[in-house]
Protein backbone atom coordinates (compact mmCIF):
# COMPACT_ATOMS: atom_id res chain seq x y z
CA UNK A 1 0.00 0.00 0.00
CA UNK A 2 0.92 3.67 -0.80
CA UNK A 3 1.52 6.41 2.16
CA UNK A 4 -0.46 9.23 2.04
CA UNK A 5 -1.21 10.63 -0.87
CA UNK A 6 -2.10 14.60 -1.37
CA UNK A 7 -4.85 15.92 -3.46
CA UNK A 8 -4.40 19.45 -4.36
CA UNK A 9 -8.25 21.34 -3.83
CA UNK A 10 -9.25 24.20 -5.71
CA UNK A 11 -13.07 25.82 -4.19
CA UNK A 12 -15.08 27.55 -6.57
CA UNK A 13 -17.49 29.46 -4.90
CA UNK A 14 -20.14 31.08 -7.10
CA UNK A 15 -22.30 33.40 -4.68
CA UNK A 16 -25.69 35.02 -6.09
CA UNK A 17 -25.72 36.59 -2.18
CA UNK A 18 -23.50 38.09 0.41
CA UNK A 19 -24.13 34.35 2.27
CA UNK A 20 -23.82 32.44 0.07
CA UNK A 21 -19.89 34.20 -0.32
CA UNK A 22 -18.99 31.49 2.57
CA UNK A 23 -16.18 32.82 4.54
CA UNK A 24 -12.29 31.03 4.33
CA UNK A 25 -13.06 29.46 7.53
CA UNK A 26 -15.84 27.79 6.17
CA UNK A 27 -14.43 26.36 3.59
CA UNK A 28 -11.10 25.28 6.35
CA UNK A 29 -13.71 23.66 7.79
CA UNK A 30 -14.72 21.59 5.21
CA UNK A 31 -11.26 20.49 4.25
CA UNK A 32 -10.65 19.79 7.96
CA UNK A 33 -13.37 17.03 7.62
CA UNK A 34 -12.09 15.21 4.74
CA UNK A 35 -8.79 15.07 6.45
CA UNK A 36 -10.51 13.06 9.08
CA UNK A 37 -12.98 11.48 6.92
CA UNK A 38 -10.65 10.08 4.31
CA UNK A 39 -7.84 8.84 7.15
CA UNK A 40 -11.18 6.97 9.71
CA UNK A 41 -9.72 9.70 12.22
CA UNK A 42 -13.32 11.51 12.70
CA UNK A 43 -13.89 10.73 16.20
CA UNK A 44 -17.68 9.57 15.39
CA UNK A 45 -16.64 6.26 13.53
CA UNK A 46 -16.49 4.85 17.53
CA UNK A 47 -19.87 4.71 16.94
CA UNK A 48 -20.10 1.82 14.04
CA UNK A 49 -21.64 -1.02 15.93
CA UNK A 50 -19.47 -4.19 16.96
CA UNK A 51 -20.48 -6.36 14.66
CA UNK A 52 -19.29 -3.94 11.37
CA UNK A 53 -15.81 -2.39 13.24
CA UNK A 54 -13.59 -4.79 10.91
CA UNK A 55 -15.27 -3.40 8.09
CA UNK A 56 -13.45 0.09 8.61
CA UNK A 57 -10.68 1.66 6.07
CA UNK A 58 -8.44 4.36 6.03
CA UNK A 59 -8.54 5.71 2.06
CA UNK A 60 -4.87 7.13 2.62
CA UNK A 61 -6.27 10.52 1.42
CA UNK A 62 -4.80 14.18 2.79
CA UNK A 63 -6.90 17.01 0.75
CA UNK A 64 -5.01 20.82 1.13
CA UNK A 65 -5.97 23.95 -1.04
CA UNK A 66 -4.10 24.98 -3.98
CA UNK A 67 -1.01 27.39 -3.61
CA UNK A 68 -0.66 27.81 -6.89
CA UNK A 69 -3.17 28.53 -9.79
CA UNK A 70 -2.77 26.74 -12.81
CA UNK A 71 -0.39 28.99 -14.15
CA UNK A 72 2.00 28.61 -11.14
CA UNK A 73 1.24 31.77 -8.94
CA UNK A 74 0.86 31.77 -5.78
CA UNK A 75 -2.96 31.44 -4.48
CA UNK A 76 -5.32 30.23 -1.61
CA UNK A 77 -6.58 27.31 -3.44
CA UNK A 78 -10.48 29.30 -3.92
CA UNK A 79 -11.59 31.48 -6.21
CA UNK A 80 -14.69 33.39 -6.05
CA UNK A 81 -17.49 34.37 -9.03
CA UNK A 82 -20.47 36.42 -8.18
CA UNK A 83 -23.20 35.33 -10.28
CA UNK A 84 -26.80 36.61 -11.31
CA UNK A 85 -28.46 32.99 -11.18
CA UNK A 86 -30.31 32.47 -7.99
CA UNK A 87 -29.96 28.78 -7.99
CA UNK A 88 -28.23 26.48 -9.99
CA UNK A 89 -29.24 22.81 -11.21
CA UNK A 90 -27.54 19.67 -11.88
CA UNK A 91 -26.72 20.62 -15.22
CA UNK A 92 -23.12 21.42 -14.36
CA UNK A 93 -23.73 25.50 -15.25
CA UNK A 94 -22.17 26.12 -12.16
CA UNK A 95 -19.10 25.13 -14.23
CA UNK A 96 -18.68 27.65 -17.13
CA UNK A 97 -18.67 31.45 -17.24
CA UNK A 98 -21.47 31.27 -19.97
CA UNK A 99 -23.69 30.17 -17.47
CA UNK A 100 -22.96 32.11 -14.39
CA UNK A 101 -20.72 29.81 -13.30
CA UNK A 102 -17.06 29.44 -12.47
CA UNK A 103 -14.10 27.79 -14.97
CA UNK A 104 -12.77 24.40 -14.19
CA UNK A 105 -8.87 24.57 -12.82
CA UNK A 106 -7.11 21.45 -15.10
CA UNK A 107 -8.59 18.62 -13.77
CA UNK A 108 -6.15 16.26 -14.11
CA UNK A 109 -4.47 18.20 -11.40
CA UNK A 110 -6.66 19.80 -8.71
CA UNK A 111 -9.89 18.36 -7.51
CA UNK A 112 -12.72 21.25 -7.81
CA UNK A 113 -14.99 21.96 -5.75
CA UNK A 114 -18.07 24.20 -6.53
CA UNK A 115 -20.21 25.84 -3.77
CA UNK A 116 -23.36 27.60 -5.07
CA UNK A 117 -26.54 27.51 -4.26
CA UNK A 118 -28.08 24.37 -5.62
CA UNK A 119 -31.86 24.19 -6.82
CA UNK A 120 -34.85 22.09 -5.18
CA UNK A 121 -33.36 20.97 -2.15
CA UNK A 122 -30.12 18.97 -3.92
CA UNK A 123 -27.18 18.91 -1.24
CA UNK A 124 -24.41 17.69 -4.30
CA UNK A 125 -23.64 16.06 -7.05
CA UNK A 126 -20.42 14.64 -8.54
CA UNK A 127 -18.79 13.36 -11.84
CA UNK A 128 -17.55 9.58 -12.14
CA UNK A 129 -13.48 9.02 -13.46
CA UNK A 130 -13.79 9.45 -17.04
CA UNK A 131 -15.88 12.11 -17.94
CA UNK A 132 -15.11 15.49 -19.41
CA UNK A 133 -12.57 17.37 -17.98
CA UNK A 134 -14.48 20.45 -18.24
CA UNK A 135 -16.70 19.60 -15.78
CA UNK A 136 -14.72 17.06 -13.50
CA UNK A 137 -15.17 17.71 -9.83
CA UNK A 138 -17.64 17.81 -7.22
CA UNK A 139 -20.51 20.64 -6.94
CA UNK A 140 -21.81 21.10 -3.04
CA UNK A 141 -24.93 23.62 -2.08
CA UNK A 142 -23.19 26.01 0.67
CA UNK A 143 -25.37 25.02 3.24
CA UNK A 144 -24.05 21.56 3.50
CA UNK A 145 -20.61 22.66 2.74
CA UNK A 146 -18.51 22.34 6.07
CA UNK A 147 -19.49 22.73 9.52
CA UNK A 148 -19.52 26.55 9.99
CA UNK A 149 -20.79 29.51 8.48
CA UNK A 150 -23.65 28.92 6.56
CA UNK A 151 -23.79 25.25 6.97
CA UNK A 152 -27.00 24.25 8.43
CA UNK A 153 -28.27 21.34 10.41
CA UNK A 154 -28.84 18.11 9.52
CA UNK A 155 -26.40 18.23 6.61
CA UNK A 156 -23.78 20.62 8.41
CA UNK A 157 -20.98 17.92 9.54
CA UNK A 158 -19.43 18.45 6.09
CA UNK A 159 -20.30 14.72 4.66
CA UNK A 160 -22.15 15.58 1.45
CA UNK A 161 -18.62 16.71 0.15
CA UNK A 162 -17.51 13.08 1.46
CA UNK A 163 -19.80 11.90 -0.54
CA UNK A 164 -19.17 13.18 -3.21
CA UNK A 165 -15.81 12.73 -3.34
CA UNK A 166 -16.89 8.95 -2.95
CA UNK A 167 -18.36 9.34 -6.34
CA UNK A 168 -15.70 11.24 -7.89
CA UNK A 169 -13.55 7.98 -6.58
CA UNK A 170 -15.50 5.43 -8.45
CA UNK A 171 -17.92 4.43 -5.46
CA UNK A 172 -21.48 3.70 -6.49
CA UNK A 173 -24.27 4.10 -3.78
CA UNK A 174 -23.65 1.59 -0.88
CA UNK A 175 -27.89 0.22 -1.96
CA UNK A 176 -26.58 -0.59 -5.77
CA UNK A 177 -29.16 2.37 -7.68
CA UNK A 178 -31.54 -0.20 -8.30
CA UNK A 179 -34.19 1.41 -6.03
CA UNK A 180 -35.08 -0.64 -3.62
CA UNK A 181 -35.00 -3.79 -5.12
CA UNK A 182 -32.41 -6.28 -4.05
CA UNK A 183 -30.76 -7.08 -7.36
CA UNK A 184 -28.48 -3.75 -7.83
CA UNK A 185 -24.97 -3.73 -6.85
CA UNK A 186 -22.31 -1.37 -5.63
CA UNK A 187 -19.79 -3.67 -7.35
CA UNK A 188 -17.84 -3.65 -3.64
CA UNK A 189 -17.45 -6.95 -1.48
CA UNK A 190 -17.76 -6.50 1.95
CA UNK A 191 -21.01 -3.85 1.72
CA UNK A 192 -23.62 -5.49 2.42
CA UNK A 193 -26.63 -5.71 -0.07
CA UNK A 194 -29.27 -3.12 0.73
CA UNK A 195 -32.39 -2.87 -0.51
CA UNK A 196 -32.47 1.03 -0.59
CA UNK A 197 -31.83 4.59 0.84
CA UNK A 198 -31.93 5.03 3.96
CA UNK A 199 -32.53 8.64 5.78
CA UNK A 200 -32.13 10.35 8.84
CA UNK A 201 -30.14 7.93 11.92
CA UNK A 202 -31.59 4.36 11.47
CA UNK A 203 -30.77 2.24 14.42
CA UNK A 204 -29.12 -0.93 14.24
CA UNK A 205 -29.47 -3.41 12.94
CA UNK A 206 -31.54 -2.53 10.01
CA UNK A 207 -32.35 -5.37 8.16
CA UNK A 208 -32.99 -5.65 4.00
CA UNK A 209 -32.64 -8.47 1.41
CA UNK A 210 -32.22 -11.10 4.00
CA UNK A 211 -28.78 -9.37 4.96
CA UNK A 212 -29.26 -10.22 9.31
CA UNK A 213 -28.56 -10.44 11.89
CA UNK A 214 -26.51 -7.22 11.25
CA UNK A 215 -28.40 -5.62 8.28
CA UNK A 216 -27.77 -2.60 6.04
CA UNK A 217 -24.66 -0.86 6.43
CA UNK A 218 -26.08 2.89 7.26
CA UNK A 219 -23.85 4.15 8.56
CA UNK A 220 -21.47 4.20 5.75
CA UNK A 221 -20.95 6.84 3.32
CA UNK A 222 -22.64 6.07 0.30
CA UNK A 223 -25.71 5.69 1.86
CA UNK A 224 -28.60 8.77 2.00
CA UNK A 225 -28.63 9.22 6.45
CA UNK A 226 -28.10 12.44 7.89
CA UNK A 227 -24.35 13.99 8.02
CA UNK A 228 -24.45 12.93 11.69
CA UNK A 229 -25.00 9.07 10.98
CA UNK A 230 -22.41 8.35 8.15
CA UNK A 231 -19.15 7.64 9.87
CA UNK A 232 -17.03 5.10 7.35
CA UNK A 233 -15.77 3.95 4.48
CA UNK A 234 -15.33 0.30 3.94
CA UNK A 235 -11.72 -1.60 2.96
CA UNK A 236 -13.56 -2.83 -0.06
CA UNK A 237 -14.39 1.27 -0.96
CA UNK A 238 -11.02 1.94 -0.17
CA UNK A 239 -9.79 -0.64 -2.50
CA UNK A 240 -11.92 0.96 -5.17
CA UNK A 241 -11.32 4.38 -4.65
CA UNK A 242 -7.38 3.30 -4.91
CA UNK A 243 -7.79 1.74 -7.86
CA UNK A 244 -9.34 4.80 -9.68
CA UNK A 245 -6.05 6.83 -7.70
CA UNK A 246 -3.96 4.87 -8.66
CA UNK A 247 -5.58 4.47 -12.68
CA UNK A 248 -7.63 7.61 -13.98
CA UNK A 249 -6.98 9.62 -11.78
CA UNK A 250 -3.37 9.04 -11.06
CA UNK A 251 -1.92 12.73 -12.00
CA UNK A 252 -4.20 13.90 -8.86
CA UNK A 253 -1.37 13.27 -6.79
CA UNK A 254 1.99 11.84 -8.17
N1 LIG B 1 -27.95 13.57 -2.78
C1 LIG B 1 -26.54 13.62 -2.89
C2 LIG B 1 -25.99 12.51 -3.80
O1 LIG B 1 -26.62 11.52 -4.08
C3 LIG B 1 -25.81 13.73 -1.55
C4 LIG B 1 -26.31 13.08 -0.34
C5 LIG B 1 -25.46 13.47 0.85
N2 LIG B 1 -26.01 13.09 2.13
C6 LIG B 1 -25.68 13.66 3.30
N3 LIG B 1 -26.17 13.22 4.41
N4 LIG B 1 -24.88 14.67 3.37
O2 LIG B 1 -24.87 12.59 -4.30
ZN1 LIG C 1 -24.64 10.14 -4.07
CA1 LIG D 1 -30.56 -2.31 -3.95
Amino acid sequence: ARGVARIPVVVHVVAHTPEQNISDAQIASQIEVLNQDFRAANTDVSTVPAAFEELVGDARLEFFLATADPLGRPSNGVTRTSTNVVAFDQDDGVKFVESGGATAWPAERYLNIWVCQLAGGLLGYAQFPGGPLATDGVVVTHTGFGTVGTAAAPFNLGRTTTHEIGHYLNLFHIWGDDGTGCRGSDEVDDTPNQAGPNGGVPTFPTVTCNNGPDGDLFMDYMDYTNDAGMVMFTKGQVARMTACLDGARRQLWT
